[in-house]
């Protein structure tokens, strides 16, 4: 059994020298939406989902983006809503929200 059920990533990467980052797009923000929807929809803990900050993914040109393991599904958000509905449907019933998929095309 996994420590934690699941557990996702939200990069939240600035640059300062003009290149496109995750923090352009609101990162901060959607990770403390999702950490306090995670807390506040009771699924923080072990044995079910842990929230993490994380330096540059590696797939900046999808920015904002965030990773689900143990599925190893990446996403990509554009406002609250999208990561609220990440929180109700992959991380609390593992359903999988195909409309936020990062291609697997969409690097840096
Ligand atoms: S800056 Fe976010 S993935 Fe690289």
């Amino acid at each position: 059994m996994n420590y934690f059920e699941r557990h996702i990533f939200f990069c939240t990467n600035q640059r300062d020298n003009g290149e496109r980052a995750c923090a352009q797009f609101d990162a901060n923000a959607l990770l403390e939406t999702c950490k306090v929807a995670v807390k506040t929809g009771d699924l923080a803990g072990p044995g079910k989902v842990r929230v993490s900050k994380a330096g540059c993914l590696g797939r900046c040109a999808g920015g904002p983006v965030a990773v689900v393991y143990p599925e190893s599904t990446w996403y990509s958000f554009v406002d609250r809503d999208d990561v609220l509905e990440v929180v109700e449907e992959h991380l609390r019933h593992g359903r999988v929200v195909e409309r936020l998929v990062l291609p697997d095309s969409v690097g840096v």
